[in-house]
């Protein structure tokens, strides 16, 4: 097991990483305090009520895309009142990214803040959305519109609950590990190609790495730049502002993983074609993603490529990264580097419409 501890703006966070790393982590949970968990139905509760006693509330949630949503929101917040919860209690969110994202929401907001637990189930949960402190619910089928930073307390990433996830979900999460490696980090790109298969397999011991690997990348962005104001956490955006895109058109039926595996794709041919880097990069994006059994173009997550370029520039025009007509993207300078460029929306849609 690992445990990484990171300040960021004033708030310390702990992780644990590692499988049974909930016994470990469940004494730091302060036994005078009380407990609101807020958890996934497709996860048993049973391994996590071991560890866990005082749980004076449980609300049980469908989770993904269809309850990410302000009413949800309300209601977490609306049972925390009415229970009477303070804000040295805890709120504990174990489930995958959708429910963290609200969960960390009503954390937020309920009497300013309190304290936060996030305990990620699905993969992508591990390495991505339980640490950094983006919260948000989407507003009208857009992703994300509603939401604030604030930083979880604990963070507990416990291989166990990976053993119910179906594989099209952990494949998901694999998704955002190819963006730390393409984007920062050689060793993990390295060490993906030469553990492919126990990757795959979800060999325990690989697991770990790969987890503290990307859990480390990411917060040595989110350390400098909590509130993305310095052009510097704009990295973990990489094929984000296509795979929004492609989010919003598949009325988020398409799932984050494999619209961000696409955007990544269609990012780099852009870049590719701004010549930031050869071709050689775009090849080995698309092999590697191919090796994780994620997708790679826009007809394998069902959108239809005649889509014309305004409906493209109506979704991308509304990405939270634009301002004054223009863009500030990451983009590729080999593998395991990048830079951030600014380019004027209509320009990088053109040039997305010829990679299309
Ligand atoms: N806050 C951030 O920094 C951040 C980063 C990346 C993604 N996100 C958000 O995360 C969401 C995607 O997260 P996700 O990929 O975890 O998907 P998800 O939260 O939608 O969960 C996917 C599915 O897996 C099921 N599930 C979860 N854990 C399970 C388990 N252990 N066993 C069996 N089934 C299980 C859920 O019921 C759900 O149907 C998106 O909304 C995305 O915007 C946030």
């Amino acid at each position: 097991m690992r445990t990484i501890n990171e300040e960021i703006c004033c708030n310390k966070t702990r992780v644990f990483i590692g499988k049974n790393s909930l016994g470990i982590a469940a004494q730091e949970i302060s036994h005078d305090s009380r407990v609101a968990l807020i958890r996934q139905e497709a996860v048993n509760p049973s391994y996590f009520l071991t560890h866990i006693k005082n749980v004076g509330l449980e609300i049980v949630m469908k989770g993904g895309e269809d309850s990410k949503n302000i009413e949800t929101v309300l209601h977490i917040i609306n049972e925390l009142y009415s229970k009477e919860f303070q804000r040295s209690d805890y709120l504990i969110a174990l489930g995958g990214g959708a429910l963290m994202d609200t969960v960390g929401l009503a954390a937020a907001l309920y009497l300013r803040g309190l304290r936060l637990v996030n305990i990620p189930t699905t993969l992508l949960g591990m390495v991505d959305a339980s640490i950094g402190g983006k919260t948000a619910v989407n507003f009208r089928n857009m992703k994300n519109v509603i939401g604030v930073f604030y930083q979880p307390s604990i963070v507990v990433i416990d291989l166990n609950f990976l053993e119910t996830l179906p594989a099209l979900e952990y494949v998901n999460g694999l998704a955002e590990v190819v963006k730390y490696a393409f984007t920062m980090d050689i060793e993990l790109y390295e060490y993906l190609h030469s553990n492919a298969e126990r990757v795959l397999n979800r060999d325990y011991a690989v697991l770990e790495d790969v987890i503290s690997m990307s859990v480390r990348d990411k917060l040595s962005i989110v350390k400098i730049d909590p509130y993305e104001l310095k052009r510097t956490r704009i990295v973990l955006n990489y094929g984000h502002t296509v795979g929004h895109a492609i989010e919003t058109l598949s009325q988020l039926r398409v799932s984050h993983g494999r619209a961000v595996a696409v955007g990544m794709v269609y990012e780099s041919c852009v870049g590719e074609m701004l010549g930031y880097h050869n071709h050689h990069v775009s090849e080995k994006l698309k092999e590697m993603l191919r090796l994780f059994e994620l997708p790679t173009k826009l007809d394998e997550v069902g959108i239809n490529r005649e889509i014309n370029t305004e409906v493209w520039r109506s979704v991308m025009a509304r990405d939270k990264k634009v301002h004054r007509g223009k863009l500030v993207i990451p983009v590729l300078t080999d593998i395991g580097s990048w830079k951030p460029v600014e380019i004027v929306v209509d320009e990088f849609i053109e040039a997305f419409m010829r990679c299309v």
